[in-house]
């Protein structure tokens, strides 16, 4: 038996008295999401039940983010509305896991400040839960494992949200250092998952009918440099298409250096792979780029997009920008928005510059006023609305393949999903079609979604 298994026993031993329940909430990326089904995984075998009302559990996972100091601000107020739960029920136990857990002063503040947190476990630290939760349960005031680890719990089946969407991770960390982005820090170096082990789980995954599989790393175009085998990421794309069944493969995300033509060449030529590209520009200026440390520039991005789009003039594109990084000047500001109506992206992901301690950038001295990135931003919106709504105009009278996956907030009697092309579509329909791809009309369209009819 592996040492972790007799620790879960042990763990399972002492819990056997009744039914616990588990809360577990992540927050930030959809690693960080997979990561929070991992956590799940390894709560089930220990026999934990899962409960979405963290009033009625027994142990209480928060799962944080620390790619922008909004999301550090949410966890540490919900972590200080927690005190009152724990003194309702001291046994609760709380724990912390999560990007927020590899910073040194989140960690000491949380000790000293924070006592009504049991246990603090790193990121890659996740096959570490059962010993944390051992030393909780035998009367430790507080336990941490932040260390780092290779292993990438190969055994344990993650407890997924979806029936239909899987995330599978094939790799962890990030080597580019980006100088705003605190994901090298908190992530460490890039480590790729054996292809077989990638293969074979998406194989189980589809046998069980997942229609939609997202492979998640920081910069998937690394994948398997590390390995020393020669496999590359579009090897592993063309892998995955061979795989039998009635599925849809997504990636995320892309570094612009790394978008190779092999990797755009083995999309079109693919059976299964989405007809969407999500390629972050983080900026349409070339000396912000350079300031960013992103190691390209904007005449080598749009040669990725003009290629591309060689093969599919509509071809759908979305991005990540960041408004506001230190000292961008208006100058620099604008070149962003020519960017974007030029390249006329489906959508864009925007974030407010958040300086994040221990980055490069934070060491940099700001003169760009708080208001100004505001009004900045709200024109960067105005602007994405505007594109959006010219975009989406294309896909009237067209046809599209939809993965049905919820009932629409928005309209009574219809259905929503997402598109092959990664645009939202609504149309009349029922319950029972979430989770099955259908083929749609479209009769309308809006700056955030279109609207169809079933085929
Ligand atoms: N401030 C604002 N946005 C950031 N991102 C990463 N770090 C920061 C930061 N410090 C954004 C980038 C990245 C996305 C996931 O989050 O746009 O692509
Ligand atoms: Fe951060 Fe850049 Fe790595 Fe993306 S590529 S995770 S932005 S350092």
């Amino acid at each position: 038996m592996k040492e972790n298994d007799v620790i879960i026993k042990d763990v399972a031993e002492i819990l056997h008295d009744r039914k616990h329940l588990a809360y577990v909430r992540s927050f930030g990326c959809q690693l960080n999401v997979s990561d929070g089904e991992k956590i799940k995984g390894l709560l089930k075998r220990i026999g934990y039940d899962f409960t979405d009302d963290e009033k009625q559990a027994d142990i209480i996972i928060l799962n944080t983010c620390a790619v922008r100091e909004s999301a550090e601000e949410r966890v540490f107020g919900i972590i200080g509305s927690m005190k009152k739960l724990k003194e309702e029920n001291p046994s609760l136990i709380i724990g912390l896991a999560g990007c927020m857990t590899a910073q040194a002063h989140i960690t000491e503040k949380i000790k000293k400040s924070y006592p009504q947190i049991d246990f603090v476990m790193g990121t890659s630290a996740i096959n570490s839960l059962p010993k944390l939760l051992l030393d909780c349960l035998r009367g430790e005031k507080f336990s941490a494992d932040t260390g780092e680890y290779d292993d990438f719990s190969e055994n344990t089946e993650q407890v997924r949200e979806s029936k239909f969407k899987a995330s599978v991770p094939i790799m962890f960390g990030c080597n580019n250092f980006c100088t705003y982005c605190i994901v090298p820090y908190v992530r460490g170096r890039e480590r790729s998952r054996k292809p077989e082990d990638i293969i074979n789980e998406v194989k189980n995954l589809v046998s069980k009918g997942y229609k939609e599989i997202m492979l998640l790393g920081q910069n998937v175009n690394s994948y398997g440099k590390d390995l020393g085998n020669n496999m590359t990421f579009p090897e592993l794309l063309r892998e995955t298409d061979k795989i039998d069944g009635d599925f849809i493969i997504r990636f995320m995300s892309s570094h612009p250096k790394d978008a190779s033509r092999e990797l755009i060449d083995t999309i079109f030529s693919s059976k299964k792979i989405a007809r969407h590209f999500h390629l972050p520009l983080q900026s349409g200026s070339n000396s912000v780029l350079e300031r960013m440390n992103r190691r390209y520039t904007i005449e080598q991005y749009l040669e990725t997009v003009d290629y591309m789009r060689s093969y599919d003039p509509d071809f759908s594109l979305t991005t990540d920008i960041i408004v506001g990084f230190p000292n961008e000047t208006d100058e620099e500001f604008r070149e962003t928005l020519d960017i974007i109506k030029r390249i006329r992206y489906d959508n864009i992901y925007s974030f407010i510059y958040s300086r994040r301690t221990g980055t490069k950038a934070s060491e940099i001295a700001d003169t760009i006023p708080e208001e100004v990135k505001s009004r900045r931003m709200r024109e960067l919106l105005e602007v994405q609305r505007t594109v959006s709504t010219e975009n989406y105009r294309r896909f009237v009278g067209r046809r599209m393949r939809v993965l049905v996956d919820g009932i629409s907030k928005k309209r009574n009697g219809y259905v929503t999903g997402k598109s092959d092309e990664f645009i939202i579509a609504e149309f009349v329909g029922d319950r029972s079609m979430i989770g099955s791809f259908v083929e749609i009309e479209v009769t309308d369209s809006m700056n955030w979604a279109v609207t169809g009819r079933i085929i």
